[in-house]
């Protein structure tokens, strides 16, 4: 038999060895010490804004080489997680994508589109899900893309017929492509006939501002008690002043639209292709969505569609050109095909596109090193959850870089060369199912004008070839062409892209 004073001391022992063992791996009680990504170290108050620099996508690049592919930062007080791997974006945006697809809330966006009614801003739920369905199954769908070929082959021939008659054989191509892209959006989704020249330049000037305004930088958004700078300087001012303008013009516009369809009862007989309000307008009368459309959701998805489409579309072509007047190889390959694939027909249309693999890696190798939202649009975080074995909080913002992942040299051979022919033997594509190649994001947030933006560049890209030669100023070498990336949102070119063209006379 075993007495009691034999048993106190392994008795002890196991007690001490036990709390030891709770302590070193970690506690169950709910006071329990997360594991959290690693930090770099940060300021007090404005915690890690200071590193951002004029190129966040590029600074967050540099830091994360240190600090790994999930970092957390603090912007003021904002805890702010950044996915600089394929891995960690297929976390979030594949298997935990319900847990991420909510945007956060930024205050600008919420005065000037009518409370975050669009779809690229409002939370994740079911007025997001409705408005989604709408833009994917009417708006943004293979059938509707293609009805409106025609408006894409006109424009097209009119940029073309630009240049062709340009006084000087130098251009400014940046301009020439931002009015084109422009040019076609106003049409899809305005009509326009209805929009006078003056109105249709004057909403690329208001776009501007507004994207301006977006990317200025605003303490309060951080620092919850420096608000008071917004009322004291013209910010708040501004930002109702802008909201009125877009409201009026997009109001002018619906009201138009209705008067319009008074006239014409009925649409589907007329000549014209509808146009996006008009199909909105349809949706709302008809009452197609489950529950009514407001007149303010109209407006929203239509600005959505102008800031989504525009400035991205006309960004990639003019990184594409500048990338082929860098890389007079390439340049000359893709013009061969095109010219051999117009043969004795001496044009290109679309049905011919599916023809050029070389554009088409053309075009995947321009996205890949300048895509033009690099940091895609913020996501947050809706419940605590794992990512990759760090603890990442509810109402955590979600930043995921996809400039870096595109560089990332364990997935990419050079990754910082142009070289289309990588994309010649895969499969890989930008549709989202590729993690290491996301420059339209991925899942239930991922773009939805995919099949617009690439029916856009693509023969955008055939016709500019077929047609011209294109080279540097006079004097300029590949060396001088300044490839610098402009600071904002969606990053451009910073120096508009000036080429010297020589009309191809067989054309
Ligand atoms: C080359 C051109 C384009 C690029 C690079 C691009 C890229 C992107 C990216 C990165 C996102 C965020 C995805 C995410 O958070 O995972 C996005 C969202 C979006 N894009 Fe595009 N886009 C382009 C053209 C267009 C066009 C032409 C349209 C419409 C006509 C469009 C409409 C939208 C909308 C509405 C959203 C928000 C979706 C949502 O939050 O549910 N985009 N785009
Ligand atoms: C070229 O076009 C861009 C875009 O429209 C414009 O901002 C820029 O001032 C133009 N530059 C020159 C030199 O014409
Ligand atoms: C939308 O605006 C029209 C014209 O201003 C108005 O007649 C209609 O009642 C409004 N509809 C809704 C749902 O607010």
């Amino acid at each position: 038999m075993i007495s009691f004073p034999h048993l106190i001391v392994p008795l002890v022992s196991l007690i001490l060895f036990i709390v030891f063992l709770f302590k070193w791996y970690g506690n169950p009680s709910s006071t329990a010490r997360k594991r959290l990504p690693p930090s770099p170290p940060k300021l007090p108050i404005i915690g890690n804004l200071h590193q951002l620099g004029q190129l966040p996508h590029r600074s967050l690049q540099a830091l994360s080489k240190c600090y790994g592919p999930l970092m957390l930062l603090h912007l003021g007080r904002l805890p702010v997680l950044v996915v600089s791997s394929a891995d960690g974006a297929h976390e979030i945006m594949k298997n935990q994508d319900v847990v991420f697809s909510n945007r956060p809330k930024l205050r600008v966006i919420d005065k000037i589109i009518y409370g975050s009614k669009d779809m690229a801003f409002a939370p994740y739920g079911e007025y997001w899900r409705q408005v989604r369905s709408i833009c994917v199954l009417q708006l943004l769908s293979n059938k509707r893309v293609q009805s409106f070929r025609r408006v894409r082959e006109e424009e097209m021939s009119l940029m073309i017929e630009k240049i062709r008659h340009s006084s000087s054989s130098s251009i400014n191509l940046s301009n020439i492509l931002v009015s084109l892209t422009n040019d076609i959006i106003c049409r899809v989704a305005l009509g326009r006939k209805y929009i006078a020249a003056q109105e249709s330049t004057k909403i690329v000037s208001k776009l501007k501002e507004f994207q301006e305004l977006l990317v200025t930088f605003n303490p309060g958004d951080y620092i919850p008690w420096l608000d008071w700078i917004n009322r004291v300087n013209d910010f708040n001012a501004n930002v109702e002043k802008m909201a009125r303008w877009f409201d009026d013009f997009f109001e002018g516009v619906v009201e138009e639209h209705r008067n319009r369809k008074k006239r014409e009862t009925n649409l589907k007989d007329s000549s014209n292709e509808a146009d996006l309000v008009d199909i909105l307008l349809e949706i709302q009368r008809e009452n197609m969505a489950g529950s009514p459309i407001e007149n303010d959701t109209i407006k929203a998805v239509i600005f959505d569609i102008f800031v989504a489409g525009t400035d991205t579309s006309s960004t990639a072509l003019v990184w594409t050109m500048a990338e082929l007047l860098k890389h007079p190889k390439s340049m000359e390959k893709l013009q061969n095909e095109v010219r051999q694939v117009a043969g004795s027909k001496l044009d290109v249309t679309e049905d011919d596109l599916d023809k050029m693999l070389y554009l088409k890696a053309v075009m995947k190798e321009s996205l890949r090193l300048h895509p033009p939202l690099p940091l895609l649009l913020p996501r947050e975080s809706t419940q605590d959850s794992k990512i990759l074995g760090y603890d990442i909080a509810v109402k955590t913002r979600v930043i995921i870089n996809s400039c870096a992942i595109a560089r990332d040299p364990l997935l990419w051979e050079s990754p910082e060369d142009f070289c289309p022919e990588r994309f010649l033997d895969t499969g890989m594509d930008f549709r989202g199912l590729n993690f290491e190649y996301i420059p339209f994001g991925a899942g239930r947030r991922g773009c939805p004008g995919i099949t617009f933006a690439i029916a856009v560049a693509e023969l955008a890209l055939a016709k500019l070839m077929l047609n011209f030669n294109f080279g540097l100023p006079h004097g300029a070498t590949e060396k001088d062409l300044d490839m610098t990336e402009s600071p904002g949102d969606t990053v451009s070119k910073k120096i508009p892209l000036l080429v010297n063209v020589r009309k191809n006379n067989k054309y």
